[in-house]
């Protein structure tokens, strides 16, 4: 009689590389470390934190508070924080004035930082929608999102940023053309250094809902604006267009590109993975981050198993890391 063959069952068995948690890590194809975690923060005006209902465990944070978390990042070895900004609702206008300011809480929040903790990197958000009253992230007339006149005060922002410090500049307006206007604005502005991380492929997503509550901005779709954001945003069932977003915002001097939302778009990460070999980085946005709180704290999930599980989800998928509210707890869980 002949032997069995040995590639099938029951000479083979591949439970045989999953009996121990040393085997598990011997054989692992892809890990998660503190370095893969970009720090998802929300900087306000005043004094002291200010709780986000609707994301536990995540509060706006003071200038100066935003300068001991830098100080956190780099003990924890997060390499780089992206910061948003909540200001006063009496202070947004309908075309976001005050995203250009020099004194702004950005501008503010980006000098504390590098002076408290140089070594961390600092990514902000090029987009109007923190500033204006409307919500939108650009310009409108008529009820319309205006590409090119969005692009000149996005770049007045941007330059503001640079200026102040900031490292990755991070366009999430999804306007046309946007990137290769902030790269023409930073060589002119002698600011080649500074890194553009665009959000490529951003998709007009249910799931930024507790970020218009962290950074205070009302329902969409009063005074004549559109309800939402699905003329700039992408739509959420396009993998092609994707790509083709992918591909220009690279042509047009991008760095480093984004998917975002995160995990319900983790097909669109490894696409975009395989076809550029560009460093891709996916945003674990904020509605991702809710649904595994809400659920930790009824007891019908576990909380730091979910936060590890989604987090290296996206290794799995290819991405060179992940913009995420879990950064410093993450980082603690791994051992940092
Ligand atoms: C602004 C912006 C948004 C997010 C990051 N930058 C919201 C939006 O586009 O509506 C979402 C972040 C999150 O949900 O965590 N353009």
């Amino acid at each position: 009689m002949s032997p069995p063959p040995l590639a099938a069952y029951p000479a083979l068995r591949l439970r045989r590389l999953r009996q121990a948690d040393w085997i598990r890590r011997m054989v692992r194809e892809s890990v998660l470390t503190p370095a893969d975690l970009i720090w998802s923060m929300v900087v306000h005006e005043g004094d002291g934190e200010v709780p986000v209902a609707s994301m536990p465990g995540v509060s706006r944070l003071s200038v100066k508070e935003c300068a001991k978390a830098a100080v956190e990042a780099r003990k924890l070895g997060i390499p780089a924080i992206a910061i948003f900004p909540h200001i006063d609702g009496s202070k947004k206008d309908a075309t976001g004035s005050r995203a250009a300011d020099p004194n702004g809480v950005i501008a503010n929040a980006v000098k504390a930082m590098k002076d408290a903790a140089p070594e961390v990197g600092i990514m902000c958000d090029v987009a109007l929608d923190p500033f204006t009253d409307h919500g939108h992230d650009g310009v409108i007339e008529n009820g319309k999102i205006l590409n090119d006149p969005t692009i000149e005060r996005l770049v007045e922002q941007g330059l503001i940023q640079a200026q102040a410090g900031c490292d990755i500049l991070a366009p999430s307006d999804m306007m046309d053309g946007r990137c290769a206007a902030l790269r023409t604005a930073l060589e002119g502005a002698g600011l080649q250094d500074t890194m553009i991380m665009s959000y490529a492929a951003k998709f007009a997503s249910a799931f930024y809902g507790p970020y218009r509550d962290a950074i205070g901005s009302g329902k969409l779709g009063t005074g004549g604006a559109p309800a939402d954001k699905k003329t700039y945003q992408m739509d959420s069932a396009n993998t092609e267009e994707a790509l083709r977003e992918v591909a220009l915002d690279i042509a047009e001097g991008a760095d480093m590109v984004m998917v975002k939302p995160g995990m319900p778009y983790l097909d669109i990460v490894s696409r975009v993975v395989e076809t550029f070999q560009m460093p891709t980085f996916a945003f674990q946005v904020s509605g991702e981050y809710a649904m595994i709180m809400a659920a930790a704290q009824n007891g019908w999930i576990d909380e730091e198993r979910a936060i590890l599980e989604s987090l290296g989800a996206f290794k799995r998928a290819g991405a060179a890391g992940v913009i995420t509210y879990f950064a410093p707890r993450a980082a603690k869980m791994l051992g940092a």
